[in-house]
């Protein structure tokens, strides 16, 4: 299993200590949470921080834009050193070009889908994506309860992926703990990203592994 720590659940007031412990840690991605407070009701944090992370940070980045238009970001993104840019489907009318425009770039095209968007949405383009990222909360904050539906989705969402001969890495983001991770592992999940459980712990690492080891 692949983890991808969140920092919208870091200590914003240390955040280079923060990443001193991901760069330690045996995350294998640093999740990034970008939020405009119009695709969602929350704003989070823009590209001015991103730069000063991306600039400690020694794991791939994996972005996850919470916002409407998310095609206008992408050389933003790239310029960060971003291995990953994360979409939601929700947010784009032409996802296609949007996806080709992210390879363009250089890197790795992941495709959000909201708890309610239904995984057969990436029927027509699962073969051209990286990644697909489940949504197992409504985007926007963190400490959310995980939404049980979602092990349905990531077994539909496998069979679909297998079926289609694609090689995207399904992961799941929000709720994510001990507990639900190793019902997420069950399903087939790839990669995991926790906020809460990875840096509530005062042991980052031992929480890192105990999802790792799932
Ligand atoms: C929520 C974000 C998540 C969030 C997860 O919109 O996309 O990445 O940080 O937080 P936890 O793991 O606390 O649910
Ligand atoms: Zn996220």
């Amino acid at each position: 299993m692949k983890i991808s720590p969140s920092l919208l659940a870091a200590d914003f007031l240390n955040l280079s200590s923060e990443i001193e412990k991901i760069n330690a840690s045996e995350a294998d991605f640093l999740h990034l949470d970008v939020m405009d407070g119009v695709f969602v009701p929350n704003i989070s944090f823009g590209f001015p921080v991103l730069k000063g992370v991306a600039k400690v940070c020694k794991k791939p980045l994996d972005v996850h834009m919470m916002t409407v238009e998310p095609e206008k970001w992408i050389s933003h993104v790239r310029d960060l050193g971003a291995a990953i840019m994360n979409v939601h489907q929700e947010a784009c009318l032409h996802l296609y070009s949007t996806v080709q425009h992210i390879h363009e770039a250089g890197m790795m095209a992941g495709v959000t889908l909201n708890p309610a968007t239904p995984v057969e949405t990436m029927t027509d383009i699962i073969q051209d994506l990286d990644l697909v990222l489940l949504m197992s909360v409504e985007p926007g904050f963190g400490g959310q309860p995980f939404i049980n539906h979602t092990l349905e989705k990531v077994k539909k969402l496998k069979t679909l992926r297998d079926g289609s001969g694609s090689k995207a890495m399904i992961e799941v983001d929000g709720g994510v703990n001990d507990k639900t991770g190793a019902l997420l592992a069950a399903a087939g999940a790839d990669v995991l990203v926790a906020g809460s459980y990875v840096f509530g712990n005062p042991n980052m690492n031992e929480a890192i592994l105990s999802l790792k080891n799932l």
